[in-house]
């Protein structure tokens, strides 16, 4: 029978990653891999994390089942984070959290309760999105549709998107991007949100906020602007969290499903739901990612000490957007790349054509997806000037 199944082309980012690691030129740069990096190009482990995971190898007692929504601390410290604290969603016994395995698991989860629970949607993502967007809810039965993100000239086409959500059949799911949109880097602004609030509940439709990268953009609470938006002024919201990149806890596969009800009762009613979802998918989810982020979010020195860290991640990141800008000003580019610095998170859609990065990667050994999307993390104060030089002989 296996002779029938053909063999997929691979990844593209992992085509990338092979090409680059054998690459000799000793200028090169890495601009398309998906997690964070420092100065020195690594991807290291917080001083948070170390101390957390010192702690529970010292008091851990059993490695018993957790148990389908996994580990109540965890819950409890995730829901605050992500809603607030003190937050009226949570005061009214509204949100229910599972814990799951990272952003993507909590993802599947929300595309196979929709795909059983509530037969029949749409769910409705950005064009473009995070490529695995489009693999998960199909995996899942759900139809896959899209709405405009970004315009002919590179920038958020928040009129084009704004005019299709309106047009979205009652009762469909729109994939929402809390902060730090993946690939572009275009966030809402406060305003676009309320305005964005209003068609939901105008055509009734049923938001997902991914929300993968809280405290890259422009802080804990500010990057979850959004989701307690709609999560205080709609009846029913879904949220997908990640602590995959804000932890630096990419391999230990850590996230959480939110379900937002009307009221406890019916919240309950979707918990119950949610734990069969879990069952039928993988039983329990991996434990030790979950132990770490309640250690460090029970704990206010644990806390402190992570906060320091998350800032000094998401100051980096913007700090070289702006630096970006600055080393194109010789070359009278400057205006052209503007909209990088004006982006969030870890991706900026460059507006570099699929052409200019092939020849970024022919000509200079510069990597990135064809789409022009980069990780700004791999750009330091020591290839800027390399990459500034590449990118106007581009252009
Ligand atoms: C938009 C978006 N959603 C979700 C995820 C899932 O993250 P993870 O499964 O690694 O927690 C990612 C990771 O790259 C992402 O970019």
């Amino acid at each position: 029978m296996f002779e029938q199944i053909e063999r997929v082309p691979g990844d593209a980012i992992l085509g990338l990653i092979e090409a680059f690691k054998k690459d000799t030129n000793p200028q090169k740069v890495d601009l398309g891999v998906g997690v964070y990096r420092d100065a020195k190009g690594n991807t290291p482990v917080m001083r948070a994390v170390k101390d957390a995971e010192a702690q529970l190898l010292e008091n851990e007692m059993t490695k018993t089942y957790i148990g389908s929504h996994g580990d109540p601390r965890y819950g409890q410290a995730v829901l605050p984070l992500v809603l607030g604290e003190g937050s009226p969603v949570l005061e009214a016994g509204r949100a229910s959290a599972t814990q799951s395995p990272g952003g993507t698991g909590a993802l599947r989860l929300a595309a196979d309760f929709i795909a059983t629970q509530l037969p029949g949607r749409s769910i409705w993502v950005s064009d473009p999105t995070w490529p695995n967007h489009l693999g998960i809810f199909p995996a899942a039965g759900l139809t896959l549709k899209k709405y405009p993100y970004v315009d002919g000239n590179n920038r958020l086409d928040f009129d084009g998107m704004l005019a299709a959500l309106k047009q979205i059949p009652e009762g469909d799911v729109v994939l929402l991007h809390a902060c730090c949109h993946n690939p572009t880097g275009f966030d809402l602004s406060r305003d676009q949100w309320g305005q964005v609030l209003e068609v939901l509940k105008e055509r009734k439709l049923l938001p997902l906020v991914d929300f993968a990268y809280q405290g890259f953009g422009k802080g804990l609470d500010e990057d979850a602007y959004g989701p307690r938006l709609l999560a205080e002024n709609l009846d029913e919201v879904i949220i997908t969290s990640s602590c995959s990149k804000n932890f630096g806890i990419y391999c230990e596969r850590t996230g959480c499903l939110i379900m937002v009800a009307r009221n406890n009762e019916q919240m309950e009613n979707i918990r119950s739901q949610v734990a069969i979802v879990a069952r039928e998918n993988y039983s329990n989810p991996p434990a030790h990612g979950g132990s770490i982020v309640a250690e460090i979010l029970h704990s206010p020195e644990l806390t402190a000490t992570w906060r320091e860290e998350l800032t000094e991640m998401r100051d980096r990141i913007n700090s070289l957007r702006r630096d970006f800008v600055e080393a194109l000003k010789p070359y009278g580019l400057d205006e052209k790349y503007a909209h990088v610095a004006e982006q969030k998170g870890m991706f900026s859609y460059t507006g570099l054509t699929p052409e200019q990065v092939d020849r970024l990667r022919d000509e200079f050994s510069i990597y990135m997806v064809r789409s022009g999307r980069a990780n700004v993390a791999g750009f330091s104060h020591d290839n800027l000037p390399y990459l500034a030089k590449a990118i106007a002989a581009v252009n």
